[in-house]
């Protein structure tokens, strides 16, 4: 198994296709994976993917291995509270972190340094251990209290990396977008993939010829 390990976090923004397809994504490349989720993450999973987030951290870990046919150990699932987690401490933090999708509040409290659940604390832990902390943050549009919270972020080592797909791949279903996303957060976790086309290599068709209508 690939030594990396990774911690993931899941909040209550609009998003989950990208988190979930992301744990798929880490688990397939064989890294170890740390999860943790916020009750509002579980509201969003069941509204936009109609997956029924179990609560118990157990429970938890055993519905997402088989879905994602992990391996024994390779995923545990954490509660929010559960202080006892490696990633609670800077003396066992992961390889690196995305919190994907990312809402607003949690921007706001890793912002202000409020650390007051296990999202938090280990987003805490990445920036003052000047480790690897990918943020995908979503809402539209966004205030200058959210832009403020963001350059506060990006200013303390954070990666702040919207869930923005190019269309220059010309993506033909929902799942191409969510591909391209998550390509890129695995790009900044250091972790190997091979969704899409890379810029500048063989591309399956040639450069747009004038305007099209979409
Ligand atoms: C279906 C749904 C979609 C939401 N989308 C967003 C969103 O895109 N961005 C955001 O910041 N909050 C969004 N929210 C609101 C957050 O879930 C809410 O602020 C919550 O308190 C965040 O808690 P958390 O950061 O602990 O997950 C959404 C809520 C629901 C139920």
């Amino acid at each position: 198994m690939n030594a990396r390990t990774i911690a993931l976090a899941f909040t209550g923004a609009s998003g989950m296709p990208y988190g979930l397809r992301l744990l798929e994504c880490l688990l397939a490349a064989e890294c170890r994976v740390f999860l943790v989720y916020s009750s509002a993450a579980q509201i969003v999973a069941k509204q936009e993917c109609d997956l029924a987030l179990a609560t118990q951290p157990r429970e938890a870990t055993r519905q997402l291995a088989e879905r994602f046919g992990a391996r024994d150990g390779q995923l545990t699932v954490f509660g929010r509270e559960d202080w006892m987690a490696p990633i609670a401490s800077g003396s066992n933090p992961a390889d690196a972190m995305a919190i994907c999708p990312c809402t607003m509040g949690a921007i706001g409290a890793i912002a202000a340094g409020l650390a007051d659940n296990l999202i938090e604390r280990a987003a805490d832990v990445m920036l003052k251990d000047r480790r690897p902390l990918v943020l995908v943050p979503r809402e539209t549009p966004l205030s200058a209290i959210h832009l403020d919270n963001l350059l506060k972020l990006a200013r303390a080592g954070a990666v702040i990396l919207p869930p923005s797909p190019g269309f220059y791949d010309r993506p033909r279903a929902i799942a191409d977008l969510v591909d391209f996303v998550v390509a890129r957060v695995l790009d900044q976790l250091a972790v190997p993939h091979t969704l899409g086309p890379r810029w500048g290599e063989a591309r399956a068709s040639g450069p747009i010829a004038g305007t099209q209508s979409i």
